[in-house]
């Protein structure tokens, strides 16, 4: 009796820890992917701030070196787009909504840094879900804006878009995401959304926090 009692208190034992450490890969991936899925957000973004790009301003293009936009040529910024990036940016605009709603559900409450090291993400995330939430809709509702802008080829929206979007991304990393000294170089743009050519819409979205819906 206590030999069978050994074994399946062994059996047990064992069965308990290799459940414990597959949720501990479970948890561990879902920080992998949402980061790597927020990495692939940044390279597009970062392509699609070619449209918006001002006289001076230094894009990196396909083959890592990098282009000072003039104000000489009269090219429309889709047309440089192309040519510097060899893609079309209506692909990356589609991707990052892709993306998006990929890890849209990545947050569960076993994530937080309590439970798994790797995370950037504050624990603000899970004591105030519902702003994390309506932020991340923002983004979504943002990065849709600019699949309509691309699909209207509408110029003017096109920009107002990747701004609306880059700001959505930003203003949830002000309040979200851990900044650590070694991102400090890379997180001058994109991540807090200060592109200097959306200034006037930050502006607008300061007033009136719908707008970055709109
Ligand atoms: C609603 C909030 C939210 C939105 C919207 C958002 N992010 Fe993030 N982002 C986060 C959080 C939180 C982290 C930290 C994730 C972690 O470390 O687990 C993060 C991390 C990142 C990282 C670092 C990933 C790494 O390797 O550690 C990049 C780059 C990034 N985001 C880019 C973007 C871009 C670009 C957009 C917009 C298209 C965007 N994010 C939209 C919250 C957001």
């Amino acid at each position: 009796m206590k030999f069978i009692l050994n074994i399946l208190i062994g059996t047990f034992i064992i069965l308990s820890t290799v459940n414990a450490s597959y949720a501990e890969d479970e948890k561990q991936t879902m920080v992998d992917v949402r980061q790597q899925a927020m990495q692939a957000m940044w390279t597009r973004l970062e392509r699609l701030a070619t449209l918006i790009a001002l006289p001076g301003d230094s894009v990196t293009s396909s083959d890592g070196s990098t282009i000072i936009i003039s104000n000489q040529n009269n090219m429309e910024p889709l047309e440089t787009y192309s040519l510097i990036h060899a893609r079309e940016a209506e692909q990356d605009g589609l991707e990052i909504y892709n993306l998006l709603t990929q890890v849209e559900n990545f947050w569960p409450r076993h994530t937080s840094v309590a439970n798994v090291k790797s995370t950037n993400a504050e624990r603000l995330v899970w004591i105030i879900p519902e702003a994390f939430n309506r932020y991340y809709t923002d983004a979504v509702y943002a990065s849709q804006n600019l699949n309509t802008a691309f699909k209207d080829k509408d110029a003017e929206n096109i920009k107002r878009s990747v701004c609306m979007l880059a700001l959505s991304c930003g203003r949830c990393h002000a309040g979200f995401r851990k900044v650590r000294f070694d991102n400090l170089r890379k997180e001058g743009r994109g991540w807090t959304g200060n592109y200097n050519a959306c200034w006037s819409y930050k502006n607008e979205v300061t007033l009136n926090s719908t707008a970055i819906r709109e």
